[in-house]
């Protein structure tokens, strides 16, 4: 199968879980082209078997150019994916909703979504901890300190598998 992995990145995460469904993907044969969506043609997705279509949240949604697809593309492939990475321990079951319209004007097959928890890198604790009410920091502290370095191997494990699942 002629699969495209496309997903929005900015400091790392999401790409980290990209490759390793690249790898998953791989390793089952497939003829696999892995992009940032910055570099993705939005009109090209039609030429592609299945679609492993990714981004990091930002703001509560998908990164601009991983919504610039989303709002570009015309043509949609017989099988599509979704993923995501998020910092807060809630997960965004909306985040490619957007696509919904074209997906029901279509025929193709959402097959899953797979999402994990990323540190967020871009702010330094103190930093990330300075945006929260001083009641609320001590928890806060709590819960960065467990989500750090994540995606981890396990997270990357499981990204792997779902990718592989994708094509049985
Ligand atoms: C400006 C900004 C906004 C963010 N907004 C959210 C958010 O709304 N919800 C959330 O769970 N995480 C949010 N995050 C955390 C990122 O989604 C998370 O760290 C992600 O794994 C980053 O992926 P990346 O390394 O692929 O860019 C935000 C991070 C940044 C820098």
């Amino acid at each position: 199968m002629k699969v495209l992995i496309a997903y929005h990145s900015d400091t790392g995460n999401t790409e980290k879980v990209a490759k390793a469904m690249k790898e998953g993907l791989d390793e089952e044969g497939q003829e696999v082209t892995l992009l940032h969506t910055k570099d993705c043609d939005p009109l090209s997705l039609g030429s592609y078997d299945l679609i492993l279509l990714g981004s990091c949240i930002i703001g509560g949604g998908p990164g601009k150019s991983a919504q610039n697809i989303i709002r570009k593309v015309t043509e949609l492939p017989p099988k599509i994916a979704f993923f995501y990475t998020h910092g807060s321990n809630r997960p965004y079951p909306k985040t490619f909703k957007r696509l919904d319209k074209k997906l029901e004007q279509s025929n193709t097959k959402v097959l899953g979504t797979f999402e994990c928890i990323g540190e967020n890198t871009t702010w330094t604790e103190e930093e990330q901890l300075n945006m929260v009410p001083p009641e609320k920091r001590e928890q806060a502290k709590i819960y960065m300190d467990s989500i750090k370095g994540r995606p981890n191997e396990e997270d990357l494990a499981k990204a792997k598998e779902f990718a592989k699942s994708l094509i049985k």
